[in-house]
């Protein structure tokens, strides 16, 4: 039964595209963020039910039973996820989205008489099933189901080439025709270019591939609105494109890379996972005290958090030191790098978490000229971020990342559990330097140790 006019159609569908265009802006700052998604997720209601209350549907039971399977598996797992595995997580809902918006497509194949809408089709075929497949590679290579470096293989390009070709010829037939043959022909083909497409992307490049996927998986979102008539798939499906695409290059450039480099550099052999071999040359290492002796009276302390902060969970401890420093009389900030963890604002998160005000949060920009000034930089999990090889070795697979300088301070305490490399495989030859000294241990353990001694002084 349809209770809404058109009028009250269009103007519902306005109001969940301003709630989507509101919740992007609530997303780009941490203080808005959470207040963003809830608008976000009002927007999908507004959304879900004008659908409902606009358009004759066939299949209802089908339809809530489908909404009620979804909802009872994505819930608890998005409960569920730890921070860390956020970015597979992402991989397989945006996976999801694309295979969903391929699978439309080809539905609506039989009632397409018109070849421009059939472009439509084949686009939404192509671009979706290429999104799914590429993110179920990202998900197996991030849960580490299968290798996280690149996988390789002899004439890779050529039969990536010969995919694409089939594609678009396939593409091109099933636009004439509408054939539904070479419809299924055109879905197979576009899994194999999404899995070919990510196999030899490796290392810290695989999450700018699950962005730079979302985006497709915007665009073909948007392409199965054109066919439906449905406007708002259309705004939405661009929103999304648009900012995937807009994440897609702020996450490149942290990394000092290029969008092309990262697919096609791979498809040259250009591995982005480094060695981890561990060197055996002596380090200077440090107790809890030494840290405590060091900290408790310096006037500047700069704390560098990293995805070793997130795992061990230490984000609270790591408050309360630099309030317990700041007691002291001691100045005290954190650095944030853009890429520092596993995803974009990784660490704005977990410190917001911990309550640290967002004014201690420093940029990476902001922060790099006072390292200069700073007695103790320490360095909390992080490895990559302040490695120098991005500056300094050419053939480094970090190479080009612009880092947080802590070379710079007066000493440089690492916390670490060992002397294993970061997520770039790559040995940081700062741990070696004189001003350098180690604390090895789980970071929460050892924060507690120091904040302990500081306590102590
Ligand atoms: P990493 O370079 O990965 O270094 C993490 C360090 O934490 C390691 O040295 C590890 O050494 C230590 N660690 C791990 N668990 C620990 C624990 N429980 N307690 C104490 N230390 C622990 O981290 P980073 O500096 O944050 O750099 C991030 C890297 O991830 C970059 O290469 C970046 O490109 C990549 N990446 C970033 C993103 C985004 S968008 N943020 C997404 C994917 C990948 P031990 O094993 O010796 O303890």
């Amino acid at each position: 039964m349809i209770l809404l006019s058109p009028a009250w159609t269009s103007l519902l569908y306005l109001a969940a595209s301003v709630c989507f265009i509101l919740a992007l802006r609530g997303l780009s700052s941490p203080r808005s963020a959470r207040r963003g998604n809830l608008i976000g997720a009002l927007g999908a209601v507004i959304a879900v039910v004008t659908v409902f209350l606009s358009v004759r549907l066939a299949n209802i039971p089908w339809i809530l039973a489908a909404i009620a399977v979804g909802s009872l598996v994505a819930a608890p797992v998005a409960r569920r996820v730890k921070m860390t595995q956020m970015p597979q997580l992402v991989a397989l809902f945006n996976g999801v989205g694309g295979g969903a918006a391929a699978l439309v497509a080809f539905l609506e194949l039989d009632h397409a008489p018109d070849p421009w809408l059939r472009l439509a089709i084949v686009f939404t075929l192509l671009v979706g099933a290429v999104s799914f497949a590429g993110s179920a590679v990202t998900f197996a290579k991030l849960q580490e189901l299968i290798t996280t470096r690149p996988i390789l293989f002899p004439g890779l390009p050529v039969l990536m080439a010969a995919v694409l070709v089939a594609a678009v010829a396939a593409a091109a037939v099933v636009m004439a025709t509408g054939s539904t043959a070479l419809a299924v022909a055109l879905l197979v083909l576009g899994l194999a270019a999404g899995t070919l497409l990510v196999l030899p992307v490796g290392g810290a490049d695989v999450p700018i591939v699950i962005s730079l996927l979302n985006a497709f998986t915007g665009l073909a979102v948007a392409a199965s609105g054109v066919v439906l008539g449905n406007v708002l798939l259309v705004v939405a499906g661009t929103l999304v494109g648009a900012s995937g695409t807009i994440l897609t290059r702020a996450m490149a450039a942290a990394m000092g890379r290029s969008v092309a480099g990262i697919l096609f550099g791979a498809f040259r052999g250009g591995s982005t996972a480094g060695s981890t071999v561990v060197s055996e040359r002596p380090v200077r290492s440090s107790s809890p005290e030494d840290v405590a002796v060091l900290l408790g009276y310096a006037q500047h302390v700069i704390i560098v958090p990293g995805y070793g902060l997130a795992v061990a969970q230490g984000q609270h401890t790591a408050a309360e030191l630099a309030q317990a420093l700041e007691a002291r009389g001691i100045t005290v900030e954190f650095a944030i790098h853009p890429v520092a963890g596993r995803m974009p604002g990784h660490m704005n998160v977990l410190l917001a978490e911990a309550n640290v005000p967002y004014e201690s949060l420093k940029e990476m920009g902001e922060i790099n000229g006072e390292f200069k000034t700073a007695d103790v930089a320490l360095v909390v999990g992080a490895n990559d971020v302040v490695n120098p090889a991005a500056k300094s070795s050419p053939g480094s697979p970090i190479y080009g990342m612009p880092i947080l300088e802590v070379a710079a301070a007066r000493q440089v305490v690492f916390l670490k559990r060992s002397m294993r490399p970061g997520f770039a495989g790559i040995e940081n030859e700062l741990l070696y330097e004189p001003q350098t000294s180690l604390l090895f241990g789980d970071a929460k353990e050892s924060l507690a140790k120091v904040l302990g001694a500081v306590k102590a002084l």
